[in-house]
């Protein structure tokens, strides 16, 4: 039986806003060289023709440039935000204007209006998923189970969903194959370290134009986007605490050169807190009631439960938007806390993301994965796989390419040596 999904729409802001999107879009392409080349062998190739796909990501001129490829491939995409702050309005207007891909996606979107998109999404019986964060599998999994048997595989973005997809795995829920994009090396050794190091700041500077110099920075979290947000942090002259419940990531900070303290006794210290771990409420009560009068808090892990901020409102006699993206929470206490992006990824509700060429690997591993996923129909049992090493391997030699940067290759004689083992001392 072939079942037709309904005919989509879209859901945008502003439509009128689709010149400023293009011009944007256009400009993210100069960084983005890989992904160009792989839409222009999906555009003579077509490896999703006759496939239905939907793509729940952050709407960034970068991720047009996935969809615009996975179009390009021949998929009958649908995207929809992965966040309900995280969208640019421009960029979702010309996909929809421009290049005829159905968006349902607005800046400052309620839970309600997220929760609908998400339905939407699903309606279109999509065969391949990219999700960022695993609302839409975990969607599928709990009220869509029927739909599974439409599905190749989806492929997830980002350690929060990653963490989502094992516990999945470990209730025996995961039974279909989903790329895990995250942990490829070409995507977290550059967009959660570089990406997200860069944004954070960059989004704390938009939204507050305040000196970073010699201000105290608490960082939550060492993994890759916290030790890139307290290495970009220490660049601009602060100094730097770093939180962390992992032994081996506080150490790996105390010897990059970090003090490391437990949030209690980082709390009076710090002027901006930053939290990256994946987890809920790293800054909480204690915290915040320990905090400096003005003290700035944000978030810039996947969802915005990392800051008890139900706690902060009840303390709060007046919740005042400052600036945009800044809230000033005056408590009964007489003391201040500003709020920024309202708990959620300050990078992309303050600022515009990871900058293009980080997510040009991130986003050319998206389309390799979906791409494999056909490649593969039919063989892969259900689990969680990474990204074949050829294909992360590719995709740095593009990128040196691209930048025109050149690397030396093994000799015989080097290749015989790392392949024996008798010769030693
Ligand atoms: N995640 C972080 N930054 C991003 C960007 N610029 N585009 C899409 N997803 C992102």
């Amino acid at each position: 039986m072939t079942v037709t999904a309904p005919r989509l729409k879209h859901e945008v802001k502003d439509l009128a806003l689709a010149p400023l999107g293009r011009q944007r879009i256009d400009w993210a392409g100069r960084e983005m060289p890989v992904l160009k080349q792989i839409r222009d062998r999906f555009e003579q190739e077509k490896p999703f023709a006759g496939l239905r796909l939907v793509a729940c990501a952050h709407v960034t001129t970068e991720t047009a440039h996935l969809a615009i490829a996975l179009k390009a491939g021949g998929a009958d995409a649908v995207l929809i935000a992965s966040n309900p702050l995280s969208t640019q309005d421009d960029v979702a207007a010309c996909l929809v204007s421009d290049y005829g891909i159905p968006v349902f996606a607005i800046k400052g979107e309620d839970a309600q209006t997220y929760s609908r998109h998400v339905q939407i999404a699903l309606d279109h019986r999509p065969n391949i998923i990219i999700d960022d964060g695993s609302d839409v599998v975990a969607t599928l999994v709990q009220e869509r189970q029927h739909q599974i048997a439409d599905l190749i595989g989806t492929t997830e973005e980002t350690t929060t969903g990653i963490v989502r997809l094992r516990a999945m795995l470990n209730d025996g829920v995961l039974t279909f194959p989903a790329m895990n994009v995250n942990d490829a090396d070409t995507k977290h050794f550059f967009d959660n370290r570089y990406g997200t190091g860069q944004s954070t700041l960059d989004g704390i500077i938009r939204a507050t134009n305040i000196l970073l110099a010699g201000k105290t920075i608490v960082v939550a979290g060492y993994g890759w986007c916290g030790k890139g947000t307290a290495l970009r942090a220490r660049g601009l002259g602060a100094n730097v605490i770093v939180t962390e419940i992992d032994p081996i990531k506080a150490i790996e900070a105390v010897m990059d050169g970090f003090r490391v303290l437990p949030m209690s006794e980082a709390a009076p210290q710090g002027d901006i807190f930053i939290t990256v771990t994946g987890n809920k409420h790293v800054v909480r009560g204690e915290h915040f009631d320990a905090m400096k009068d003005g003290a700035i808090v944000c978030n810039s892990g996947h969802f915005d439960i990392e800051l008890d901020l139900k706690y902060l409102a009840s303390q709060a006699k007046e919740i005042k938007v400052v600036r945009p993206f800044t809230e000033q929470y005056v408590l009964q206490n007489g003391k201040s806390v500003i709020v920024l992006g309202e708990g959620r990824l300050v990078n992309l509700a303050a600022a515009e993301g990871h900058p293009s060429a980080v997510m040009d690997m991130s986003f050319a591993n998206q389309a390799l994965a979906c791409e494999y996923l056909v490649k593969n129909q039919g063989k892969l049992s259900p689990g969680l796989y990474s990204i074949p090493k050829e294909v992360d391997q590719e995709i740095a030699q593009l990128k040196l390419q691209a930048l025109g940067i050149a690397i030396d290759t093994l000799t015989v004689a080097q290749i015989e040596y790392i392949n024996s083992w008798q010769s030693g001392t």
